[in-house]
């Protein structure tokens, strides 16, 4: 049987999580869901990074222990992933007890390859990223990636040799198209690779909320080897039945500003441990609000669970994946979303299925009839798209194929149809939606499990998208989607 193995970032405990953190997760959601529903055995993980200098900032603030703080925060994590019908197989937190101990072993390992020695730390930190900066890249006393002030330390440290393998990485991506996807993210890995690469300080003595380094207990290990080793201690390395089962995974989902870890640091860390490589990194964009950016001083975060509750899961879904393809940036307000539920879910799927479900009400013969709108979908193209990543253009061609039956429905004007021409405009109508119940899934499943039930049929695999004779007991229920009148 195929496997698939998919991860989120780790997202840290810090606060609620927002549309950002949503999207991420929702990729890899419709990506599990989507292998599933091609009969694949799926791994999907996703997580909480509980250490390290940010969190135990937070917790400090909001004047609890960390892991009392930790504790609190996850479940707003693990409840808005139940709202937004988030599938996720394991949850890994950082502070589980395997996790810590797969993460000493795996530093023994680095150490055992020779590639961890002592030195000094002097230079720039950046908390919020919790990234070390080089003195050359700070900007009036600032992180160059997020803005925010840097903090000098300076420090006892152990560091990996991450420049040893500058050749090796550039060989990787050069020879493997799918490493990093978009070309354009992974073309700025390259480039950055080709400048300078210092080795990397791995460990942190002045912090004590972390994991304790197994060379030397006084220092803790730095919170992203920690966080990036989560994707093999999920999954029980070296010997566990899921590593061996699982390894390597099929795709990364992170967002760009966290791809060099991912891309550069973390492969190179596998490759000292004598680890395979994952197949692919998926790098998506940002979310802008109202066209700015989110942040604690503008507390302008969008919680993707009021959303769902005002709206519907399926129309956060849909609209996150429709407006911002994987790759490039996007901006989130509820009046563009408004517009998408109104124009697209309304006017298209939802009078759909019940203009449809009408109709087979008032009919009261039996339904068959010739397929004719089968020309309409390319399933080869859905399906590829979906292979390689691009949600939001097998999105469209879902949509396409909606669009075309709403056509092909307006044209025929089978209300004015008897007989044998009704039925066969009514069986070609119910397969099509049929088979949008099943395209659908990944993207929308509520969605389309109310379909399924309105149609009367069950849950069906891909293998199933196929036209025919329907053969469904048609339950005409409640529309799928509400118009939204008031302005927003
Ligand atoms: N803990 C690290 C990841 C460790 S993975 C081994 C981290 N956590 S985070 O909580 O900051 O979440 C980062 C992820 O959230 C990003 O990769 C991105 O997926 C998502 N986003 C956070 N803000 C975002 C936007 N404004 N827009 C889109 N996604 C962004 O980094």
């Amino acid at each position: 049987m195929e496997k698939f193995y998919v991860t989120t970032p780790i997202y840290y405990v810090t606060m609620k999580p927002h549309i950002g953190h949503a999207y991420t997760t929702i990729i890899a959601d419709i990506l599990a869901r989507w292998h599933r529903l091609k009969g694949e055995e799926v791994f999907f993980l996703t997580g909480t990074d509980e250490h390290g200098s940010k969190v135990q900032k937070a917790a400090s603030e909001a004047g609890k222990n960390p892991q009392e703080f930790v504790d609190g925060v996850v479940e707003f994590y693990k409840q808005a992933w139940k709202a937004l019908n988030i599938s996720y197989d394991k949850f890994i937190r950082t502070t589980d007890d395997y996790h810590i101990a797969i993460v000493r072993k795996f530093i023994k390992k680095l150490w055992d390859t020779g590639d961890i020695f002592k030195s000094k730390y002097e230079g720039w930190y950046c908390l919020p990223d919790e990234t070390f900066i080089p003195e050359s890249e700070v900007q009036d006393g600032k992180c160059p990636y997020c803005g925010r002030a840097v903090q000098k330390i300076q420090e006892d440290a152990y560091f990996f040799s991450l420049s040893k393998y500058k050749d090796t990485l550039l060989r990787v991506f050069s020879e493997d198209e799918r490493f990093v996807i978009p070309k354009s993210k992974a073309n700025e890995m390259v480039s950055r690779l080709n400048g300078e690469v210092k080795d990397l300080d791995i460990t942190r003595q002045s912090i004590d909320w972390g994991i304790k380094f197994p060379i030397d207990e006084t220092q803790t290990i730095y919170v992203w080897v920690d966080a990036l080793a989560n994707y093999i201690s999920a999954l029980g390395w070296p010997d566990g039945e899921d590593f061996k089962k699982f390894w390597p995974a099929d795709v990364h989902i992170v967002g760009k500003e966290i791809l060099w870890f991912h891309s550069v640091i973390w492969p190179a860390m596998l490759i000292s441990a004598g680890v395979p490589l994952p197949k692919t990194i998926l790098a998506h964009g940002w979310w802008t609000v109202d066209g700015q950016k989110m942040s604690k001083s503008l507390g302008n975060f969008v919680d993707p669970v009021e959303i769902a509750n005002k709206y519907s899961v399926d129309s956060l879904r849909y609209f996150l994946i429709k407006e911002m393809p994987v790759g490039e940036d996007g901006d989130f307000s509820e009046s563009a979303l408004v517009s998408r539920i109104n124009g697209e879910l309304v006017a298209d799927l939802g009078n759909l299925l019940s203009r449809v479900l009408t109709l087979v009400d008032r009919y009261k013969g039996s339904i068959s009839g010739e397929i004719e709108v089968d020309k309409e979908l390319d399933i080869e193209k859905v399906s590829d798209m979906l292979d390689n990543y691009n949600v939001t253009g097998a999105l469209e061609e879902v949509w396409k194929f909606i669009r075309s039956i709403n056509k092909y429905f307006n044209d025929k004007e089978p209300w004015k149809l008897e007989g044998q021409e009704l039925s066969k405009v009514l069986n070609n109508s119910l397969e099509a939606l049929r088979i949008i119940s099943i395209l659908l899934e990944p993207f929308m499943p509520s969605t389309s499990l109310k379909i399924k039930e309105q149609l009367g049929v069950g849950e069906e695999k891909l293998d199933k998208a196929k036209f025919g004779q329907f053969r469904g007991k048609v339950k005409r229920g409640e529309n799928l989607f509400t118009k939204v009148n008031a302005k927003v």
